[in-house]
């Protein structure tokens, strides 16, 4: 696990930094498929690698970049940002667990998703587990046109605005959902993943 040279916390993001990761960031992060096909957040030590309540959101490509992600700086119907969630107090990275550390922001029209997706997000920003239910791939990439999470293994596609319901592939469950709330502008983990993060065995 990685210690991060604690940051400004009153910063986010630079925007440049944030546009230049919209997409971009998501094919950096295949190096980590073969790693991350296990189940996660499983054993005690994976329970600490797991988003904690008040965690902030870090780009995963950007690590020099150590200003957390801001609501103001993603764009309704842009592509997801692939983050990873940091400790604020101890600049803790959660990045012990491949692809199941790593988490998709993206922000969608928020009239278009339903009440109860709407409690778990932050003015149509919705963040979602990137680790394909189905065995476990990264969902590194983003169908621009229909506006979906697509896994390159198997070519599983989940919905945002319908809670990461799969839509096609053999993925057997959605996206797990995680909750958020926003603090000071700041994007913060309000909760638990709603699932099971990534592959079921047995
Ligand atoms: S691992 Fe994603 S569709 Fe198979």
């Amino acid at each position: 696990m990685n210690i991060e040279t604690r940051p400004s916390r009153s910063a986010c993001i630079k925007r440049r930094e944030l546009l230049k990761c919209a997409g971009g960031c998501l094919g950096t992060a295949a190096l980590f498929s073969v790693a991350g096909r296990l189940n996660a957040f499983s054993g005690e030590k994976n329970a600490v690698a797991a988003p904690q309540v008040g965690d902030v959101f870090v780009v995963y490509a950007a690590p020099q970049t150590h200003n957390p992600v801001c609501l103001k700086d993603l764009v309704i119907d842009a592509p997801p940002v692939l983050v990873r969630a940091r400790d604020p107090v101890s600049g803790i990275v959660r990045d012990d667990n491949g692809n199941a550390s790593l988490i998709l922001l993206v922000r969608v029209n928020p009239k278009k998703i339903t009440p109860e997706l709407r409690e778990s997000s932050v003015q149509g920003v919705l963040a979602y587990s990137a680790m394909c239910t189905h065995l476990g791939c990264l969902v590194e990439n983003w169908d621009a046109e229909k506006k979906r999470f697509q896994c390159p293994c198997h070519k599983s596609a989940f919905d945002p605005v319908q809670g990461a319901k799969v839509v096609f592939g053999p993925a057997p469950r959605p996206l797990p959902l995680l909750p958020l709330r926003v603090e000071k502008g700041m994007l913060k983990v309000a909760g638990e993943f709603s699932s099971h993060v990534g592959a079921q065995h047995g």
